[in-house]
Formats: structure tokens, C-alpha cells, sequence
């Protein structure tokens, strides 16, 4: 399938989940993993013609994009899903990367698999989901992730990543620290048939057990996706009602001894233990609202009265305010817990050389 013709002035408050009102000076929808190579060539020319970098946008659920993006944007829009057994109790499952995340979710649950269950309702594509990834009630994509391939935007080339080649993170990669090269085309998960429900998280077990079930042992992936999905829907703010992208700082690692004093000092302060590694996490959540933002507002823009950790747009909010109103909650909690905050999405400069 050949590219389409690429649009110009198209209006991107709809393609953001902060619903900031953006103009893309030229953008090219891509629907069909064909169109890769050719689209990537006619993204880079229009790159050079104007010296600034490409932009590749999924679902736009983790990014702050400036009023006007004047260099190329490649919008990734393809779609769909393919089950591949492995003979034992795993499957593979590939995703094209512009299917809804969500989605891939509840079509991996439905056919009974487990792997990605504490994953539901995050917003955004399959193709964003490695970049910063994703995690949440205990699990994080790269848990379950075995290959990552991506077109190198510079020279319109396909890599295969596998998942040790990723750089996986907390909220990080290496499609995160390169940003700007990588364009990711699919993803394959490896599933499992057998398997149980992941309860560390707090209030895991609890929302099963109220859906219902005798014993969170008992639940089914499906039956997991939905006690998230309740969870969720209770404790963050939908962008479909009031734009937001979720947690707009990461929580802060620091060394257990900074942890301890800090305990000293803030006794109701949560701190959880990180794997792999002797630091400790801190709630950023709780040193907001600490310090007395929750429910702030700040113009169009705000802090959650919901979660302390998401920043809303009331409508007409824009980049600027948003990173204005993260800059004073950064100095307000080092000034008062000595840490600093770190943003979590990507803030896209429209005229970025
Ligand atoms: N808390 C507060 N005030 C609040 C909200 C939370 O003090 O307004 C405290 C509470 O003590 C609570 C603790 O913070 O027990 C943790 O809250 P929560 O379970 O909501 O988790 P989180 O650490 O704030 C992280 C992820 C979320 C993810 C949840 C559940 C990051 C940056 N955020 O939030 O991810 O859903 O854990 O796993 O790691 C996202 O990335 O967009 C996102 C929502």
C-alpha cells in the first residue's frame, strides 16, 4: 500500500490525552506497516528541508506537545494482532503498534492467557507501551516482552530489539534515551495459558474478592483485567472527561539511607523496596499532596483532587502551563523533602531543531 498524501495544519487536541490544543504543520497517518519505509523517507526529507527532527506520535497519552509542531510528524495507526503457540502452555502474541493498549489487554484475557492482566486500561498504543515501559499493579511490560522492533528513522531500517537489547526500566528505555531515532512497528509478548493472579499490589486481592470471588486465587486473566479496571477507574482522573496523562512525575529512587531519614523525618511518608537494586522508592504522590497541591489550580491547568501525582487541563490549559505549574511542584518538594521530582511525559518542542 502506498502513503497517503501528507496533511497539513491538523489540528491535535483530539490526539493528545491532555487535550492541548497543538497544530501539526505536516503530518502523515500511517495505517499499513507497508508504508513504513516509504513514509519514514518522506519524513526525513521534509526534515532536512526544514532542519528539524521527526516526531512519531501513537496515542499521544504521555506526551505534552508544544502549540505548533513545525517539523514532521509520523502518526502510527496500524493495526492488528496475531497468536503464534509455542507448543507448551506459552503463546506469543505479535501486535502491530497502533492498536489501543487497552485493547490488546482484553483480546490477551479473553483468550485465557496471562502475562499483561495488571496492565488494563492504561491509555495509549502498543507502540508507546516499551518506550516508557509501561507498568502498573505490580507488573511492567518488559516482564513479559521478548522483541521489540523499531525502524531507525535515520536510515529507514528495521531492527528486531529483544527484550535483553531494551534497556528496560522504571518508566524507561532505550526507545526513551534515544529519543527522537526510533519509529517501533510491533511488539511480541510471550503469554502463558497457566498461571495466577499477581496480588502484591495493594488492594489487589481486596478488589477481587469484592467483585465477587471466594478467593483472588480463583480469578480468571479476564476477572483481573476488570478489578484493575474498577481500581483505576476510582482512583485516576479518565481523559475523556478532563485531559490528563496519567502520573506526571515518576516516584523518586533514592539510597536507603536517605530513605530511612526521610522515614525518621516522615514517618507516614510510603517508601517500597526496588528490585534488583538496595534503593528504595518514594511516593511521590504523597510529598504533593504533602505540600498542599492536590486539587490545585493554577489557571487552566491543575493538579488532580483525585491523584496528586496527575496533572489535569481544565480546558485550554497548554504546554507551558503545565511545565510552569511541574517546576513549582519540583521546587516545593525539594525545598521541603530534599528530592527532586522528575517528569514523566515527553514534552514535544515544536520548533526543535
Ligand atoms: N498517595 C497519596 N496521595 C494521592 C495518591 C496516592 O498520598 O493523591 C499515596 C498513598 O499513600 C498511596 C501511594 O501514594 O498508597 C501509592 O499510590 P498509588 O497506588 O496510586 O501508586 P503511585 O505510586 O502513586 C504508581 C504509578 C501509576 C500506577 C500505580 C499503581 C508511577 C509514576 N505511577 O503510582 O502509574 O497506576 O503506581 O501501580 O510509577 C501512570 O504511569 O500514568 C500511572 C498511573
Amino acid at each position: 500500500m502506498t502513503c497517503p498524501a501528507p496533511l497539513t495544519d491538523v489540528p491535535l487536541h483530539q490526539h493528545n490525552s491532555f487535550g492541548i490544543a497543538s497544530t501539526a504543520r505536516w503530518l502523515l497517518p500511517l495505517t499499513d506497516r507497508s508504508q513504513f519505509t516509504e513514509a519514514v523517507d518522506l519524513a526525513r526529507l521534509e526534515a532536512r528541508r526544514q532542519q528539524r527532527a521527526i516526531t512519531v506520535l501513537g496515542g499521544g497519552s504521555n506526551v505534552l506537545l508544544d502549540e505548533v509542531i513545525e517539523g514532521p510528524i509520523l502518526q502510527v495507526a496500524t493495526r492488528g494482532v496475531h497468536f503464534e503457540s509455542l507448543g507448551n502452555s506459552d503463546v506469543l502474541m505479535h501486535v502491530e503498534a497502533g492498536e489501543p493498549w487497552h485493547d490488546v489487554v482484553t483480546q490477551s484475557a479473553a483468550a485465557g492467557l496471562w502475562g499483561i492482566e495488571n496492565l488494563s486500561l492504561i491509555p495509549g498504543t502498543v507502540g508507546a507501551a516499551p518506550v516508557q515501559n509501561i507498568g502498573a499493579y505490580g507488573s511492567e511490560i518488559s516482564q513479559c516482552l521478548t522483541e521489540v522492533r523499531a525502524i531507525d528513522v535515520r536510515t529507514a531500517i528495521e531492527h528486531t530489539f529483544a527484550a535483553n537489547q531494551c534497556a528496560f526500566d522504571y518508566r524507561d528505555s532505550r526507545f526513551k534515551r534515544e529519543a527522537g531515532q526510533w519509529l517501533i512497528t510491533r511488539v511480541t509478548l510471550r503469554l502463558s495459558r497457566t498461571g495466577k493472579a499477581r496480588t502484591d499490589y495493594p488492594g489487589v486481592a481486596a478488589a477481587l474478592i469484592a467483585s465477587g470471588l471466594a478467593s483472588p486465587d480463583s480469578a480468571s486473566p479476564a476477572q483481573v483485567v476488570n478489578a484493575i479496571a474498577e481500581i483505576r477507574r476510582r482512583k485516576l482522573p479518565d481523559p475523556a472527561v478532563i485531559g490528563n496523562a496519567g502520573s506526571f512525575f515518576k516516584n523518586p529512587q533514592v539510597s536507603t539511607e536517605i530513605a530511612s531519614q526521610l522515614s525518621l523525618d516522615w514517618p507516614k511518608l510510603p517508601t517500597f523496596a526496588v528490585e534488583r537494586s538496595e534503593e528504595r522508592k518514594l511516593s511521590a504522590a504523597w510529598m504533593i499532596e504533602a505540600c498542599g497541591w492536590k486539587g490545585h489550580r493554577q489557571g487552566a491547568v491543575g493538579v488532580s483532587d483525585q491523584h496528586a501525582l496527575v496533572l489535569v487541563n481544565h480546558g485550554g490549559g497548554r504546554a507551558r502551563d503545565l511545565l510552569a505549574l511541574a517546576a513549582d511542584i519540583i521546587a516545593s518538594v525539594e525545598q521541603r523533602f530534599g528530592v527532586t521530582l522528575e517528569r514523566e511525559p515527553v514534552f514535544i518542542n515544536g520548533s526543535m531543531p
